[in-house]
């Protein structure tokens, strides 16, 4: 029996026991994935005693992902790049870390976009956090084009953009107040901001005057349409929602503990996307 899990605090809205516990059956392995509720005192504590208590790593989620890459004993390139964790596990008595959104990102556009990375234009990030961080990352690597970044914060795009381009070559940054002067020579528009989620006031752009090949996509997944998706669509540019990120992201981690590369199925986004709905329901 293999253990795995995600840790967090709180840890109750994650969706991933639903999308391991999916795998874990349509892989007929014997396994299990569960909520791990730790505490920020006990979270040392807790990966100390991983191997101990028979797991063969976690997912580790807010508050933690900072500390799990300060505390593992190798961490990868994508979690360095990021300076935080999501996903850990053992190999050889020692504590690994990685970071899997950048994975998670970047194949979403690969699936479900596929060829985005054909045209001209500018890759246009919106938002300057963690999410970012991984997303800019990764499209320095998977991309020649530049990276326009806005942030309503100007130093934290500047402490980002910095961070993967200190000589500025790849990144330039507009002020958030200038973001629409940006989508015009977009290739791919991407919001990382949480504007657009339940409760939260739309993003303020518009995207018609885009490239007709331009890609828009959102991490945000509740809703799975965003008012932002919505007007893409509606131009007819093509649309990547967050749960695609969500879905993907998780196929490293399902990997580096049970050693299957599982699928990203119709069946298994349904699964989500009703789980999604009954949430809304139940608030
Ligand atoms: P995550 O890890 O999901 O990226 P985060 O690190 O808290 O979360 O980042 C949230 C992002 O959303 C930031 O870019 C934030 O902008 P600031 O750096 O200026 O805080 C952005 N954001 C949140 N609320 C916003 C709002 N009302 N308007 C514009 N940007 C907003």
């Amino acid at each position: 029996m293999i253990k795995a899990g995600v840790v967090g605090w709180p840890v109750d809205h994650s969706r991933s026991p639903l999308i391991h516990g999916y795998w874990l059956e349509q892989n007929a392995i014997a396994g299990s994935y569960e909520k791990l509720p730790v505490r920020p005192e006990d979270f040392a504590a807790f990966v100390g005693s991983l191997h101990d208590g028979g797991y063969a790593g976690c997912n580790v989620t807010i508050p933690h992902k900072e500390a799990a890459f300060s505390l593992a004993d190798d961490v990868s390139e994508e979690a360095r790049a990021v300076g935080a964790a999501n996903l850990l596990w053992l190999e050889n008595g020692r504590v690994k870390a990685s970071n899997t959104d950048t994975f998670g990102f970047i194949e979403s556009l690969n699936r479900v976009a596929p060829g985005w990375n054909d045209g001209a234009g500018s890759c246009f990030v919106l938002g300057a956090g963690g999410a970012a961080r991984a997303i800019v990352f990764g499209l320095l690597q998977a991309s020649t084009r530049p990276v326009v970044l806005a942030n309503r914060t100007r130093e934290k795009a500047q402490e980002l953009a910095g961070r993967f381009d200190p000589k500025g070559a790849r990144v330039e940054i507009i002020d958030w107040h200038q973001r629409q002067s940006a989508v015009a020579n977009a290739g791919l528009v991407v919001n990382t901001t949480s504007l657009g989620m339940h409760g939260q006031p739309a993003l303020e752009i518009d995207v018609s005057p885009a490239r007709p090949d331009c890609v828009v996509a959102d991490i945000v997944y509740s809703p799975l349409e965003t008012p932002l998706l919505a007007q893409a669509r509606s131009t007819g540019l093509r649309v990547v929602d967050g749960l695609w990120m969500l879905l993907y992201q998780a196929v490293p981690s399902f990997e580096a503990w049970f050693d299957v590369r599982p699928a990203v199925t119709p069946q298994l986004r349904k699964l989500v996307e009703d789980d999604l709905i009954a949430d809304r329901e139940r608030e």
